[in-house]
């Protein structure tokens, strides 16, 4: 035991010191409790599922070094929080993620606690396993955290090269941390779910339910950039921000009823919903009848009826929910009923960096927050109506920047709004 904790003492130590992180190193706090050989990082974490009073920071998490040949280690500069890091806190997904962590841990009791949360990263490579051809320590990377591995609020993260990307140039690591997950997210849905691509979506007609949140407000712009008509719904106060992303055509839903403003238009070949509920009765009929036009929703019973269900029953229910919609929808209108799902895919997140540095994307970040501020950002988000994205800064460089920014409170929030409006217009 005592040599593995050298070992893992000993092996985070040296691949700091490779990457030249003598400062990072330094500042390591190394634990007082019997362990204390083991090299220990400062983390946000939960012990339990439950509400934001259970955010627990701690200097006494365990750096996750590289354990296989495919693996890089990050030095976290900023992360981003998303609706699901909200959800993962209540114990959302507990059961499917448990089982994806550690498929052995039907047979037994271990823990997933301390949880780290967080699935967006932008930070530098510190290390990298044998087999890693794409990077190397000292390279800038983004990158979406898959929600089984330990999350962003972290002083480090490590993930497969798969995973990982190179940031884009242009963007300071507190503006690439609001990326990933939504691009991920976005991409999986527009491509694996819509099929959409580069080259088959100019002039397609292309509907985003919630436009003004992370997901929407990249979509926009992503099928801009591919040339497609973007047709927006959002609040009324967030008209001015997507259509400055592009968006082609804007309805307010808080000011009409939107179904019926919609119907007036011509139809859609594509629907990305990102609000759930009731939308899909009435926004199916939206899509061009028996023209291969497809409603792809991001808000799906799958995990809430995993949880609720336990895992056979609940992904069998879900399943077979699925594709009843799906028949009930191909029958009735010719018209595909998919479910979208975030996929990692470091490769897709390369596109997309070249995009943000050819000016085509920029990021939205309507709030920050200091590392020492996590729980008040978990706030922000849970209040809801984001326009954009929620980054924390991690990094101690970072920290103090947006420590000032915390004291200067809301005036702050708001002249980050008005920047993105202002850098909007400008593109
Ligand atoms: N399946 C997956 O793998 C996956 C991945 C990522 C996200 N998601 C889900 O997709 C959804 C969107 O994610 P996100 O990150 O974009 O969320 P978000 O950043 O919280 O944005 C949601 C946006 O929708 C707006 N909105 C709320 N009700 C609306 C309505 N009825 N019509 C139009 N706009 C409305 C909100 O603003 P106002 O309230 O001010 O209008 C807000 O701007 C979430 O439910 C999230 O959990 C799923």
């Amino acid at each position: 035991m005592a040599s593995t904790r050298f070992l893992c003492l000993f092996s985070a130590r040296t691949a700091l010191a490779r990457a030249g992180y003598s400062r990072v190193c330094s500042r390591r706090s190394v634990c007082s409790s019997p362990s204390r050989l083991q090299s220990c990082m400062s983390a946000w974490v939960i012990d339990q599922y439950g509400t934001n009073g259970l955010l627990r920071h701690t200097e006494e998490i365990t750096i996750p070094t590289i354990s296989s040949a495919s693996e890089v280690m990050i030095q976290v500069h900023a992360a981003s929080l998303n609706p699901l890091d909200i959800s993962m806190r209540g114990g959302y997904g507990a059961t499917v993620l448990k089982l994806r962590r550690d498929p052995l841990s039907v047979m037994n009791t271990d823990s997933e606690f301390p949880l780290i949360l967080g699935r967006d990263v932008s930070g530098v490579v510190v290390d990298c396993g044998a087999e890693v051809t794409h990077f190397a320590p000292g390279d800038e990377v983004w990158a979406a955290v898959p929600p089984w591995k330990q999350g962003s609020l972290a002083e480090f993260v490590t993930l497969t090269e798969y995973e990982v990307s190179h940031k884009p140039k242009l963007l300071s690591h507190t503006e690439a941390a609001s990326i990933p997950y939504v691009a991920n997210t976005a991409l999986s849905a527009l491509v694996n779910a819509a099929g959409l691509c580069r080259d088959s979506s100019s002039n397609k007609r292309i509907l985003i339910t919630g436009g003004s949140g992370g997901v929407g407000t990249f979509s926009i712009q992503l099928l801009k950039a591919w040339g497609a008509h973007v047709t927006v719904t959002c609040s009324q106060n967030a008209e001015g921000l997507v259509r400055g992303l592009g968006a082609d055509e804007v309805v307010d839903y808080t000011a009409v009823n939107v179904a019926d403003q919609l119907e007036i238009m011509e139809k859609f070949d594509v629907i990305i919903d990102c609000v759930g509920g009731d939308t899909e009765l009435w926004a199916m009929g939206l899509l061009k009848p028996w023209a291969g036009a497809k409603y792809v929703t991001l808000v799906t019973p799958l995990l809430h009826n995993t949880d609720s269900m336990g895992l056979l029953d609940g992904t069998f229910n879900a399943v077979c929910n699925l594709q009843s919609k799906a028949i009930q929808n191909i029958i009735s209108n010719g018209v595909f009923y998919r479910w979208g799902f975030y996929t990692p895919d470091g490769p897709a997140l390369d596109e997309v960096s070249r995009l943000v540095d050819a000016g085509k994307i920029l990021p939205v970040v309507e709030a920050q927050f200091p590392f020492a501020h996590v729980p008040q950002a978990f706030q922000k988000l849970e209040e809801g109506h984001a326009r954009g994205k929620t980054v924390v800064r991690v990094a101690d460089e970072d920290d103090r920047q947006a420590e000032e920014m915390v004291q200067h409170g809301h005036t702050e929030t708001a002249e980050s709004e008005q920047k993105v409006q202002e850098t909007v217009k400008q593109n």
